[in-house]
């Protein structure tokens, strides 16, 4: 029998700097953020700490400096998730970040320049290339579903009413899924981008301010690729693969932003979806917990067979103080010597002081 890899193998996290923009140029900002992409390590020094405050190093499975391209990321990152799905896994790739670090910029991009194509478009092209390359009678179903979810309620991106909440539901033999939502038979790369612009339209319609509304709402993009082919026993043999690519909403702290009112009920959603994420990512990166909280959010919900089991999941993330909660966990042992080294330096230098 095969031995199945722990869950968290099947975990990659990744990080990604993005280059400052003319505005915190301009406003001459000093750059905090040191990025080793041998080591895949990140090195963050404080702004405003004292000397004796010493920068804090991060590792992770991947990171990409500032002047990575978005093929680096693809290459790197994203493409061994989609060659699973070609196999038939299930796999999930979202980015992670306060608003305005590039989690779109990454996951979207700019579809009309080659070279600035994100995760989404360069899949897109990567799973019609396979199916062109296949050999023999195998043959490829491949159909997508858009939804986006806001306040905690589930709308179909490529249904006629966007009006209309939808239900999650959830049955022995296919699990969780959404009643009534519109999948789409693809035929090709651009029946993809096809459909993704007319989501991404239907997004904007439902909403008075399309940054606004897409900093505060999580959009699924999923992608089923089943392939059926005749096997040595003559029987058909079929594999089937799910995609989920995720969109989701700035994780800045709502405390900062002085929420009220409908604000307020919006951030408190979405910091539940992102707060139920990082649970389940941690319990699964854990390996010991017994108990996954996939169901105290809609996000996870749906998300659920495609994070755990034998689904790879990659998590990029764009914002570094984030990865501190993230990581606190791991780093635990990591961090408890390095307080106690900056003890022993403050008790050092006050003796010295008082003996002065
Ligand atoms: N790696 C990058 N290189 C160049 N520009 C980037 C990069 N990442 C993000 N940007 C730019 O920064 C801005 C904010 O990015 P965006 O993807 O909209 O952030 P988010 O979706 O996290 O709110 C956009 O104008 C985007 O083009
Ligand atoms: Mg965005």
């Amino acid at each position: 029998m095969p031995v199945e890899a722990p869950e968290a193998e099947n975990i990659k996290v990744v990080v990604r700097c993005r280059p400052m923009n003319e505005t915190e140029k301009s406003a001459n900002f000093r750059n905090i953020v040191e990025v080793n992409q041998v080591e895949g390590s990140v090195t963050l020094s404080n702004p405003n700490g004292s000397e004796y405050d010493p920068p804090k190093t991060f590792t992770f499975d991947t990171v990409f400096g500032t002047d990575s391209t978005q093929l680096d990321v693809y290459n790197l990152a994203a493409r061994p998730i989609i060659d699973n799905v070609l196999e038939g896994y299930n796999g999930t790739i979202f980015a992670y970040g306060q608003t305005g670090t590039g989690k779109t910029f990454t996951m979207e991009g700019n579809r009309d320049i080659a070279e600035q194509k994100g995760i989404i478009p360069n899949s897109f092209a990567h799973i019609f290339g396979h199916i062109a390359k296949a050999e023999g009678d195998k043959r490829f179903l491949v159909r997508a579903t858009y939804l986006e979810i806001y306040n905690e309620e589930v709308r179909d991106l490529l249904g006629k009413d966007q009006s209309v909440c939808l239900e999650v539901k959830e049955r022995p033999d296919i699990g969780v899924y959404v009643k009534n939502l519109t999948g789409v038979v693809v035929k090709n790369a651009d029946d993809l981008d096809r459909i993704m612009t007319l989501g991404s339209k239907n997004r904007v319609v439902g909403a008075t301010n399309m940054n606004l509304h897409s900093s505060r709402s999580h959009a699924i993009f999923s992608i089923t690729v089943e392939s059926c082919e005749e096997g040595f026993d003559r029987k058909e043999h079929i594999r089937a693969g799910k995609l989920h690519l995720v969109d989701l909403a700035g994780s800045e702290r709502q405390s900062k932003t002085g929420s009220s009112g409908q604000r307020l009920i919006e951030a408190t959603k979405i910091n539940l979806s992102l707060s139920t994420l990082g649970n389940v990512i941690s319990a699964l990166v854990d390996g010991k917990s017994t108990h996954i909280p996939y169901r105290n959010s809609k996000l996870t919900r749906l998300l659920q067979d495609s994070l755990g089991g034998n689904a790879k999941t990659l998590m990029v993330v764009k914002e570094v103080q984030n990865l501190v909660k993230i990581y606190l966990k791991k780093e635990k042992k990591k961090l408890s010597p390095r307080y106690t080294e900056k003890k022993h330096f403050l008790r050092k230098k006050l003796r010295k002081c008082k003996n002065k």
